[in-house]
This record gives structure tokens, sequence and C-alpha cells, in this order.
């Protein structure tokens, strides 16, 4: 059968990586990269690094507000779809790469294919939560990570057919982990110490969108006592620059460009604790036994709390720096996302379209 994947935003390669890896041993696969991100650091290093195939094409969308950014590549993978005929498209995670690939995939004869399906914020002021309830409503396969995910897609009654696969990410962790350690030399190359630094990355729209809540988010980490690295999203630098904090933070924080896949899993296995407002960052530290501390009021990774490897302090700086203090390893660790196999089971159930 021929699967057609839409990626487009930095998680999705590494989501994309050993699913593809997976769906290419039995099937035909095309890969499409709608341009979402498109900075070296940001899209290019991924697949050099992480041993998939180039993309067959790319939309070159780019940036843009949501409406025009989303719209493009709707009518970009309509004709992408059209011409390829595949049996199924894949998606992954809550993009708008994501929602326009569902919205274009829904319509036509493939059958669309939710990678990451079931995650729920319960916070629609966040355009991934409305990316990821459409994308699942509009989906025929969901491929959920974890029985809460599969629990959720019940409760809302969803058409399409659900299955707990577990979660995608940690086959990557799993492949990335150890070929880290044997050939990553960021710690050298930043000068850091393994168990000495505070790893952080800041990027949700909730955040950098806010002056306060960005100035209280990076205030908080700079007076942590350990160095603080912030590989910076290039929206965050952004911000930071139009709202005039740029040089401070470069003076009181580690910034550096974003790093490949395999530099930051290096960083976040030898951080001391992880500050971020990621979704897959506070899964891998989960997966990695580092700490994290989220700087969100909600998260739709709820198992990481539960499990108390992960505390929510929102942009809160008195709650940031005490519990980036304060955080340690948890005294046991379940396994809410499966058991690092996800990739082959969802290339196994592409077989039902
Ligand atoms: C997107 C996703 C978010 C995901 C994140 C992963 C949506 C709505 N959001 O957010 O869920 O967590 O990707 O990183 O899809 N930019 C560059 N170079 C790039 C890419 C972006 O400079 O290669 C800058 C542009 O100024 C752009 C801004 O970053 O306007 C935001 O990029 P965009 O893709 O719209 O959203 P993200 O914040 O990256
Ligand atoms: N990541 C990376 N380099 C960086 C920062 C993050 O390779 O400098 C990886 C990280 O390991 C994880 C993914 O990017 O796999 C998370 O992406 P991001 O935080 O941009 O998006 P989210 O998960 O919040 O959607």
């Amino acid at each position: 059968m021929k699967v057609l994947t839409v990626v487009g935003a930095r998680p999705q390669f590494i989501k994309a990586a050993p699913v593809s890896r997976a769906v290419r041993r039995t099937h035909e696969e095309v890969l499409v990269h709608t341009g979402q991100h498109y900075d070296e650091e940001m899209s290019d290093v991924f697949f050099d690094e992480l041993g998939i195939p180039e993309p067959d094409d790319n939309l070159g969308v780019g940036s843009d507000d949501h409406g025009a950014q989303t719209a493009e590549m709707l009518v970009g993978l309509e004709g992408k779809i059209a011409e390829e005929d595949p049996d199924a498209v894949l998606v992954y995670g809550d993009t708008n790469s994501t929602l326009a690939a569902a919205v274009a995939a829904s319509k036509m004869d493939p059958a669309l294919a939710h990678v990451e399906a079931g995650l729920r914020s319960y916070n629609r002021e966040m355009p991934e939560e409305i990316n990821r309830v459409l994308t699942d409503h509009a989906a025929d396969l969901l491929f959920a990570p974890s029985a809460r995910a599969v629990e959720n897609l019940r409760a809302e009654g969803v058409a399409g057919a659900v299955h707990g696969t577990g979660d995608v990410m940690y086959d990557a962790v799993l492949w990335a982990r150890d070929r880290a350690a044997d050939h990553s030399t960021v710690l050298d190359d930043l000068g850091l110490a393994a168990g000495e630094y505070v790893l952080a990355t800041v990027h949700r729209a909730a955040n950098t969108d806010d002056p306060d809540r960005l100035a209280a988010i990076l205030d908080a980490l700079a007076e942590d006592s350990r160095e603080v690295v912030l590989p910076a999203h290039p929206r965050t630098v952004e911000r930071m620059e139009e709202y005039g904090i740029y040089d401070d933070a470069e003076t009181r924080l580690t910034l550096t460009d974003p790093v490949g896949y395999l530099d930051f899993v290096r960083l976040q296995d030898c951080a001391e604790v992880v500050a971020t407002d990621s979704g897959g960052v506070q899964k891998e530290a989960f997966f990695l036994d580092t700490p994290c501390v989220t700087m969100r009021e909600e998260t739709e990774w709820r198992e990481t709390v539960e499990a108390g490897w992960n505390t929510l302090v929102g942009a809160d700086g008195d709650a940031i720096r005490r519990n980036l203090a304060t955080a340690e390893v948890a005294p046991d660790k379940p396994r809410p996302y499966g058991d690092g196999n996800a990739a082959a089971t969802i290339a196994g159930l592409l077989d039902d379209v």
C-alpha cells in the first residue's frame, strides 16, 4: 500500500523518523514537508541525523498567520494527495500542518491516520488543542500514545477506529539515547558538566507573545544558581528582540541556536533539571529520567505529573524558582507510553486500511 506522510514542524520530523523506518519496511511512503519550519536548524538538521530520507516534496509554505498558513498548506496538500493517490495519509501531533493535512485528506479517498491522537490539555486557548481535536474527529485511524488518550477519544465518541499504540517519541528516544552519548559533543562544545546545569526551552505562543509572561520566565530562569542553557526557538528570539529583553537574556543565560536532536537528547539526559513549555520535551525528560518543571498551567501529558517527574508552574516566577531549586528524581517510574515499539505497531495497523 501507499502512505503519504505529512510533516512540517520540528517535533514532527522526530516523531516521523521511527514510523517512516517501520512503514518503509512493508509499504511505499511518500514524505511531504509543508515547509512550516524551514530554518536549517529547525528542519534540515533532523533529516540529516535521523536517518530518514529527504522529503519527496516541500510545499515551502513558511510562516504566516494561522488562517493564511493553514489555507496555503490545505491547497498544496489537496493537490499532492490528488497527484499521489495514496491509500492512507499519515499525520502527526497538533500543528497547523497536521490540521491542513487532516482537512484535505478527510474530504478525499485515502484514509486519514493520526499519530498522537487523543491528547487533551482542555485549554481551548491553545491553537494546538483546536488542531488536535479537529484532526481526531476527522481521522479514520487514531493511534493513541496512552490509555488516557484512548479513554479521551472514547469519551468524545470519535468516528474512527481507536488503537492504543504507545508513543512514537519513546521509540525515538530509545533509538537516540546511546547514539547521542556516543556521538554528541554538545557538552564539551558548550563547556557544560553533566548534572550541573538546567536545560530550558520556551516557545509556546501563550508565553512568547505575552511580554510579562516571557520576562517573568526568563528572569526566574536567570536567577537559578546553576548555568541555564536555553536553545532558543526563532519565535522566542523574535519576541525577545521586539520586547527589548534579548540582550539581558543573552547576558544572564547561555542562549544558543536550536540544536539537533542527538545534541538535544544528550542535553536532556545530562541536565539536572529541565524547564520547558514544550509538549515533547516534557516527555523526553521523563523518558531520560530527568525531572521537569513545566512553564504552563496544564499539560496534555498528565501521566508525567502524576508520576512525580513533572511539575506545572505556569509563568509564575516564584513557582519557577522554587521548583527548579527543589526538583528531584521521583522514586518510581511507571511506563504509561508503551514499550518503545509504537512505530512497528502503527505500521502493522496501516495494513487494515
Ligand atoms: C509550531 C506549532 C507548535 C509546535 C512548534 C514546534 C502550530 C500552530 N504551532 O509553533 O504546536 O510546538 O511549531 O516547534 O502549528 N520561525 C522561523 N523559522 C522557522 C520556523 C519558524 O523563524 O524555521 C519563526 C517565524 O517568525 C514564525 C514563528 O517562528 O512566525 C512561529 O512559527 P510557526 O511555525 O507559526 O509556529 P511555532 O511557534 O513554531
Ligand atoms: N528539540 C531539538 N532541538 C532543540 C529543541 C528541541 O531537537 O533545540 C526537539 C526535542 O528533542 C523534541 C522536539 O524538538 O523531540 C520538541 O519540539 P518542540 O518543543 O519544538 O515542539 P512541541 O513538542 O512543543 O510541539
